[in-house]
């Protein structure tokens, strides 16, 4: 059985102050939660104040975003070992605002998957098409694309350490969510594509998150689908009743 495993992704949100607020607010709320793996994404400048407040906590740390060379003349980028060193367990790869309003590409986006693994950090790969192409019929090309291209080259002992994330970019800080019908069609139809690509025991033990307006209110409804393992939250992860009331639900 997959374990939920839902993660905050506090985006460029937060103070240092609020920070630290927030992960002690959780930690606090959620001490007891056992059966949900549980992780808070801060932004790189407020993780190692982040770790500190979550300490011996039962929730994880992951960084947004990772750059894939291990050091050197690389400006402004953080690198897999720096994410490690102050205490990640997760990073963000190819979030749908890196791709669309940064420019990341799906090659790009592969080189961050692969070296996050193999210095033993977990990527959660976001998927997703636009609204343009759903209304289009391509979310399953744009998808199929995504994951095919984010997950080259990677075989499956090292797949397994990947989340993956779909994100439909209509559904992400708008309020309007996927129905859990639209989720299921795109969940299960990528749990067909990893047992095509790998086999059906790495497509079953690959978890798969929603995201996109997951808030309280459709925790319920989203997570009684049967391919969906866990929710990827931003807006709804910056408060703690919020946040700690989903990972209640699927508790
Ligand atoms: P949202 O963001 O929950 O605010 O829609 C989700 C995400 O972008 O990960």
């Amino acid at each position: 059985m997959r374990k939920p495993f839902i993660a905050g992704n506090w985006k460029m949100n937060t103070d240092r102050r609020g920070a630290v607020g927030l992960a002690t607010g959780l930690a606090q709320e959620l001490r007891d939660i056992e059966t949900v793996d549980i992780a808070v994404c801060p932004p790189f400048v407020y993780l190692d104040a982040v770790a500190g407040a979550l300490n011996s906590s039962n929730i994880a740390l992951g960084a947004q975003d990772v750059y894939f060379e291990p050091n050197g003349a690389f400006t402004g980028e953080i690198s897999c070992a720096m994410l490690k060193d102050v205490g990640c367990t997760y990073a963000i790869v190819g979030h749908s605002e890196r791709r669309h309003k940064i420019g990341e590409t799906d090659e790009l986006i592969n080189k961050k998957i692969s070296a996050a693994i193999s210095s033993g950090l977990l990527p959660i790969l976001c998927v997703g098409e636009l609204l343009e192409q759903r209304q289009a019929d391509k979310t399953e090309a744009v998808v199929t694309t995504q994951i095919k291209a984010g997950l080259a080259g990677l075989h499956s002992d090292k797949v397994l350490a990947v989340t993956v994330a779909y994100e439909p970019v209509w559904a992400i800080g708008t309020g309007v969510t996927a129905t859990a019908e639209q989720a299921q069609e795109v969940h299960a139809m990528i749990r067909g594509l990893l047992a095509d690509m790998y086999d059906q025991s790495v497509a079953g033990q690959i978890r798969i998150q929603y995201g996109g307006s997951a808030k309280p209110a459709n925790t319920a409804e989203l997570m009684a689908c049967g391919d969906v393992d866990g929710l990827l939250v931003g807006g709804a992860s910056l408060k703690v009743d919020d946040f700690a009331a989903m990972i209640k639900t699927v508790a």
